[in-house]
């Protein structure tokens, strides 16, 4: 099994709520991320899906250190991100870059192509010194898919996708070693998407990078991952193999998730079991006791009020073999056959890879 090249044990990220606007008084706190547990192994690719508000681009802003955790650690290598600072904190953070959701507002307008891919390269000049780097944007852009001459072009003389795929340069300039891309096709259209996806693919395989991907399109999660994590109110609630995930849910949450994905084949569409969730999400600045999940599950009982279930692999499952043993942190974790066996949720067509 390859090793984890990131740990994450206990990260928590709390806002403060305030009130008052001179004298400002903090009455509670939004627990944006609460208490997550995951590793990424070198050369994986690690899904996260969950509903809008359940702390994914917190989670993923604190991977890259663009946020301080209120509390956990984030060991990369086996060192604790989260207590370095100066020098050796600028010298981990060039190893773990991120992509952004939206091509159209996370690129400056008024840069260049070539000064967006080459900004990074200001603060770590060790990676291209000055003369060499108008020739590594051009590098760049052929790895994505772009032609070396638009290097003088500015953001809006480009499609959604080829934005996406300068997004994706600009975080391949430093020579990472992961990817943390939040949402990163969820802004394009279907068809582009398939390509992006692609894209990401054979640059994984090119230079051996680790992904962390998230986003809300199960299809596209399960397509890409290695292992997908599922995530509610701030945590990671279910973590396995995509198949054991997809195929061999466990936890309630899981199961309406990937019951409400579109089954194309009408035949199968007869014989699914459907969950529908009943409540809305709470909100995180007033989680629910014990299990977070307890106020939509339909099968709810007096120890989920009592009892945080812990993300391990049930007691059920402990001494049995097979895919529904991996980690759902539920009291009363079963199997249930959410996606019909013959027709898992399959990842739409994809296309060659032309330009987007
Ligand atoms: N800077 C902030 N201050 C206060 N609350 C915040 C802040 N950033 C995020 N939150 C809150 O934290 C929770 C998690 O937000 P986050 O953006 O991480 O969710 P998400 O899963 O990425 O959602 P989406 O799918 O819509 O992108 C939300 O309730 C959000 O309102
Ligand atoms: S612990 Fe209880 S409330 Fe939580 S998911 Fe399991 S059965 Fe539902
Ligand atoms: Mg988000």
């Amino acid at each position: 099994m390859p090793e984890a090249i990131l740990e994450v044990r206990g990260l928590v990220k709390h806002y403060p709520l305030t009130r008052g606007i001179l004298f400002k008084k903090q009455i509670g706190s939004v627990k944006a991320v609460d208490g997550v547990d995951l590793d990424l192994l070198a050369g994986e690719t690690l899904g996260i899906v969950g509903e809008s508000g359940c702390g994914k681009s917190t989670l993923a802003k604190m991977l890259v250190h663009l946020e301080r955790p209120t509390a956990g650690a984030i060991r990369y290598k086996g060192e604790d991100v989260t207590k370095l600072s100066g020098r050796a904190l600028k010298a981990v953070r060039r190893n773990i870059q991120m992509v952004f959701q939206d091509p159209y507002t996370s690129l400056n307008p008024r840069m260049t192509v070539g000064d967006i891919i080459g900004e990074p390269y200001e603060i770590h000049p060790e990676v291209a010194p000055k003369g060499s780097r108008r020739q590594k944007v051009q590098e760049l852009l052929d790895v994505v898919g772009l032609d070396p001459e638009y290097v003088n072009r500015y953001p809006h003389q480009f499609s959604g996708g080829q934005r996406q795929r300068i997004g994706i340069a600009r975080g391949l300039a430093l020579q990472p070693e992961i990817i943390v891309a939040d949402e990163p096709v969820s802004a394009l259209d279907v068809s582009v998407q398939a390509q992006v996806v692609n894209l990401l693919e054979r640059l994984q395989s090119d230079f051996s990078l680790s992904y962390v991907f998230i986003a809300h399109d199960l299809s596209i999660v399960r397509h890409i991952s290695d292992r997908v994590g599922v995530m509610y109110l701030g945590r990671i609630v279910e973590l396995g193999e995509d198949a054991e995930i997809y195929d061999h849910p466990t936890h309630p949450y899981t199961q309406a998730l990937l019951s409400a994905v579109p089954v194309p084949d009408p035949e199968a569409r007869v014989h699914r079991e459907r969950v529908i969730l009943t409540g809305d999400v709470p909100s995180p600045a007033h989680i629910p006791s014990g299990c977070r999940f307890r106020t939509r599950c339909w099968k709810a009982q007096e120890r989920c009020a009592l009892e945080v279930p812990l993300l391990a692999v049930p007691a059920v499952f402990r001494l049995t073999e097979g895919p529904a043993r991996h980690d759902s942190a539920c009291h009363f974790a079963e199997e249930k056959h959410v996606v019909p066996h013959e027709e898992p949720p399959r990842p739409r067509p994809l296309e060659s890879e032309p330009e987007a």
